[in-house]
């Protein structure tokens, strides 16, 4: 339907608050199923450090920026050692969109394993734009043990006053449309692994 066709059309549609969030945790408190366990984060950490890491890439065209994003990133695919997140992250993907967005969904992206070091930050942003509009969900997973470092916490930012920070328990997997603006603050010591996931679509429409 045109804008045009449709500006006469009065929609009575204003579902209750409770219908709807902007972005969904799992942590393992709450679902010990779908949140990875600290055996689940080692066995991916270790699994990252043998793989040939590439600079965190910003943008459409792949640039490197490191005022803007400073991380390192261990790419992978699905294989036996991924099945685990892959798999949950799926579940966290699923559960979060039927439940709150009702997307259209056709599979997941790469697996990125993410190392920051002090001064690993990203800066707000959208995953969602320009070369990237197949990416319809963001999930990340909280590889470490948050006494393992101070800072990197992500932010999920609804409007310049409701601004949430996420929880930073070991394996906890987050979820939110790829069009939110979010960031990882400066890691200030120690270290911080992640995991960053997408879940794609077409496109809006
Ligand atoms: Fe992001």
């Amino acid at each position: 339907m045109s804008i045009e066709a449709s500006r006469y059309i009065f929609y009575p549609y204003n579902p209750p608050a409770e219908n709807y969030r902007t972005f969904s945790y799992f942590t393992p408190d709450e679902y010990p199923d779908i949140a990875l366990t600290a055996d689940e984060c080692d066995a991916l950490i270790a699994y990252a450090k043998a793989i040939d890491p590439h600079p965190g890439f910003v943008g459409a065209y792949l640039n490197v920026d490191e005022k803007i994003r400073s991380v390192v990133s261990h790419e992978t695919g699905y294989n036996a050692d991924t099945a685990v997140i892959h798999d949950k992250m799926a579940a966290a993907f699923n559960g979060a969109n039927d439940h709150w967005w009702q997307f259209d969904i056709w599979g997941m992206g790469p697996i990125e394993l993410l190392h920051y070091t002090p001064g690993g930050h990203y800066v707000m942003h959208l995953d969602h734009g320009p070369r990237h509009q197949v990416r319809k969900l963001s999930g990340i997973c909280q590889l470490s043990d948050p006494e393992d470092y101070e800072g990197g916490t992500l932010e999920i930012v609804v409007g310049e006053t409701d601004v949430h920070q996420m929880p930073k328990q070991r394996g906890t997997i987050v979820v939110f449309p790829s069009y939110m603006l979010h960031r990882v603050h400066p890691v200030t010591a120690g270290e911080r692994w992640a995991s960053v996931i997408w879940a794609e679509g077409p496109k809006y429409r």
